[in-house]
Parts: C-alpha cells; structure tokens; sequence
C-alpha cells in the first residue's frame, strides 16, 4: 500500500476535467452505506445525478420506510426529489450491493459512555463493503472519524475481505461530510469539499465522482489523515467558541450584563470576530461527539487537549445552568421547582428539524425531573417524544416554561401565549424570544446571557 504526498491544490469543478480521468459514466452504481441524515441525501443527489443509487442500511424497519418514500428527516426539497427518482433503490440484503462502481460509506460514528471512539459501525461497514468490492471500484468513507482512522482501522478490513489492495486494485478516499441539517442553502449539493486519497490515482478518482455529484468547490488534501482532521478541526473548533461565549454567559449572568448584546457590537468589527450564540447546550451526532475523537488521538500520541476537554466540559454543564435559571427565577418570587409544573418547549438540538440526537433538551427534561419539578414536553417536530400534542396543551396548567429549541414555531411566541395560560416565568434556552416584549408584559423573562 503505498502513500503518495499530494501537493495541495483548490479544485474548482469545471476545470478538473482537464487534470482527471473521465468520471464515472452516469449508469455506473452508487451504493450508500448508511442511509440516515448524511446518506440519504446523498443517494438521493447521486440517483438526481443519473447514477443507479443503491443505499443499503442494516436497520431493516427504515429500508422498509424509505422503500415506500417515507423520508421524515431530510428536507422537503430532498424528499421531493426522492419521490421523483426511479433510479434510486434502498435495500439491507448484501446480495444486492455487489460490483458497484463506488461504495460511500456514511454510518455513525458515536462515542462510548466512556467518551472513546465507538468505530464498531465503521468496521462493520468495511466488512460488509469489502466482501463484494471489486477491481477498478471505488470506496469513499464520508463518516467523521479521527486521523488515522480510515487508513488504520477501515482499509485493512476492506483489503483483507476482498483480497485487494488500495491504489492498485480499487481507489480509496476520505471524503468528510459538512452537512447541516435543516439549512436549505448549504446542503450535501453546495457545500464544498476536502478529499484526502491513499494515492494519486484514487484521489483522481474520488475527484472525478464528487466533481460529478457536487455544485461545489473541492480542495484536494495532501493526505487522507490531514482530511480526517479538517473535519475534527472544524467542529472542535466551533464547540470551543460555543463554550466561550457559554462561559461568557454565566459570567455575565451574575454581572447582570446582556451577552447578546455584547456579541452584537463585538460584531460591528469587520474583521477577527466571529459571533457565536450562547445557550442552554450543544447537540447531535457531531459537535458534542467529534471533539471526543480528537481528544481521544491527542492522548494517543501522548498529548493532552486540555483546551478541548474544557470546551466540553462547559457546554456540557449548559443543561444544567438553564436549570438553576429557572430554580433562581422561581425562588426570587418565593417558589421553589419542586412541584412546579414546567412546560418544556422544543426537543429536538437544533431548530426545524427532528434530531433530538444527545439533544441538551434531554438533560433539561432528566434534571428538571430530578429536581422534583412536573414536565410537559411538547416539540411538534418530535411527537413521539412529546407528552403533550400542541402548545396549548403544554402550557395549560404550567407554572413555567422552557424554550429548549428555537423552531421556527417557537421563534413566533408572543408574551400572551404565555400569559394566557398562566406562564409567568419563561426561561429562553435559545434567546429566541422577544426580550423586551416579555420584560413589557410583565413576565419574568431569563435568557442564557441575557
Ligand atoms: N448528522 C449530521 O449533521 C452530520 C454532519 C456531518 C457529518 N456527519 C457524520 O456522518 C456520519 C453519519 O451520520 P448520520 O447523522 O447520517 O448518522 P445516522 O445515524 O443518521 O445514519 C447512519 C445510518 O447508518 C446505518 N448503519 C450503521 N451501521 C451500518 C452498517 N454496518 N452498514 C450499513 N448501514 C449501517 C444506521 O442504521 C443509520 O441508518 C457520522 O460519522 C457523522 O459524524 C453527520
């Protein structure tokens, strides 16, 4: 297996034609591993793109939903698309993936209890990928992973199940997925790429595919290890601002400062500042958990992330500061949250979408319980996690009320929403809310640095 340094170099689409080999013809197959937020779009671009999409998934029940074109997680763009599509297909039987053209594997990469890299999911689609590669085909691995991971841990399974070798044999390439769910304008379509190759020929490869798929620019990394950690860099460095400014939050909090208001004039520099929201926690399958992966590579190589744990450690407190907000407010009026009844508003860890993934709503939900308070949960993108079937019904009866998310829905709510109900203390996770508004009407009004 041998490692070719790549001299770096920013690929626009429409001119690595001229420096690559022809892509692959339009009949050739695609098939997907792993169809979940970052998978099934991408089938659905590449079947959009005229390849024959296969996305084959080991959790049967979905294969069955998205057979029939039940896709609730991804845009009504996408889902639209999909529904169009005659050339895209979804299966769990092995016996249907043999002799694609190219294998993209885009399965979870979680971490255990103990906060080390969970790359069981990666393994096992190496397996399973492996078995019916092919000579000439090409893998691509978008999953986030640490350095090191796709060379040391996902290539010598694929070598050693299909009697190949990387490079001469079939193409392999590290190609991390950017998505962001729920955002229409930067999708698996427009977002720009890195791609990291094993060698010349693959990178060409790789190239040539997502040159095809993508509206977007790609950079082409001089390695896959220095692509692997273009990803974790990204999102270590967008939980460490978010636990500065969460920080920041509670300091001010106690100062009786409006953070947001700060981070506003902060903004009217029109260079080296970046405005960052604080707010009651960070969720889903990514900020929370990458981070992990490169603390978890530092201690391997003998480095402590001190910087990185800190981050983590204060967005993970966040939850439980969006509490004591609320136990503060209740106590300045003399109640106390034991036996309050709260109304905990949104579910899901970002707006618009039904991910509720490590969802810091969910720790609010747990704390809130421990505490004693009564919990009416309502998120109209989440039902089946929702106690209550609207708004209305969560707010009939509380005391209080949590804003967790900051749906669109959410976003609207007026101080009479509340007041009509009885609500007389809204503690706003997101600082989504009206401020003065609230402050105007009467009701106690507490945001996360604000
Ligand atoms: N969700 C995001 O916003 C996002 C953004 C960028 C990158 N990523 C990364 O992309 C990867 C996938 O994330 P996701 O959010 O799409 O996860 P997901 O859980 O939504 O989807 C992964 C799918 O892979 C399937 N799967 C697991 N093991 C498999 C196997 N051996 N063979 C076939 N299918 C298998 C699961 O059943 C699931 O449907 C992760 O590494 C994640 O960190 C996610």
């Amino acid at each position: 297996m041998k490692s070719y340094a790549i001299e770096r170099e920013l690929v626009h689409a429409p001119s690595v034609l001229d420096d690559f080999p022809s892509p692959l013809p339009s009949t050739s197959s695609i098939v997907v591993v792993g169809v979940g937020y970052v998978g099934l779009p991408l089938a659905i671009l590449a079947a959009s793109k005229k390849y024959r999409a296969i996305g084959f998934d080991i959790d049967e029940a979905k294969i069955s939903r998205l057979t029939k074109r039940d896709a609730n997680y991804i845009t009504d763009e996408e889902q639209e698309l999909l529904r169009k599509q005659d050339n895209i297909s979804f299966t769990s039987r092995e016996d249907d993936i043999w002799h694609a053209s190219a294998y993209i594997i885009c399965v979870p990469t979680p971490v255990k209890a103990d906060h080390t890299p969970d790359l069981e999911p990666l393994k096992n689609a190496s397996r399973i990928v492996g078995r019916h590669l092919s000579r000439g085909s090409l893998v691509v691995i978008e999953s986030t992973v640490n350095p090191g991971a796709c060379e040391d841990v996902a290539l010598p399974i694929l070598e050693s199940e299909s009697g190949l070798e990387a490079e001469s044999d079939f193409y392999f390439a590290h190609c991390p997925e950017r998505v962001n769910p729920g955002d229409v304008k930067w999708n698996v379509r427009t977002i720009p790429r890195v791609i990291g190759a094993i060698g010349e020929e693959s990178l060409a490869q790789a190239i040539a595919l997502y040159q095809n798929l993508l509206d977007a620019p790609l950079q082409a990394m001089p390695s896959i290890k220095e692509a692997e950690a273009v990803k974790m860099v990204e999102n270590a460095f967008r939980d460490i601002n978010i636990a500065f400014v969460n920080e920041l939050a509670m300091s001010f909090d106690r100062a009786g400062i409006d953070l947001l208001s700060v981070i506003e004039g902060a903004s009217s520099k029109p260079f080296a500042f970046m405005p960052h929201i604080p707010g009651c926690g960070v969720g889903g399958h990514c900020i929370p958990v990458d981070p992990y992966y490169l603390i978890r590579y530092g201690e391997k190589n003998g480095f402590e992330h001190r910087f990185l744990l800190t981050a983590r450690l204060t967005n993970q407190k966040m939850p439980k500061y969006a509490v004591r907000r609320l136990s503060h407010a209740l106590r300045q009026k003399k109640r106390l949250l034991r036996g309050s009844t709260v109304a905990l508003l949104g579910l899901a860890y970002k707006k618009d979408i039904p991910d509720h993934r490590e969802s810091p709503a969910l720790e609010i939900e747990k704390e809130l319980r421990a505490k004693g308070a009564r919990v009416r949960t309502f998120d109209p993108f989440v039902p089946k996690l929702s106690s209550e079937g609207t708004l209305e019904d969560a707010l009939q009866g509380a005391d209080v009320a949590v804003i967790a998310t900051d749906h669109t829905f959410f976003r609207a709510l007026t101080p009479e929403n509340f007041t009509r109900a009885g609500v007389d203390i809204i503690i706003d996770g997101r600082n989504c809310l009206d401020k003065k508004a609230f402050q105007e009407s009467g009701v106690t009004y507490r945001g996360i640095g604000r």
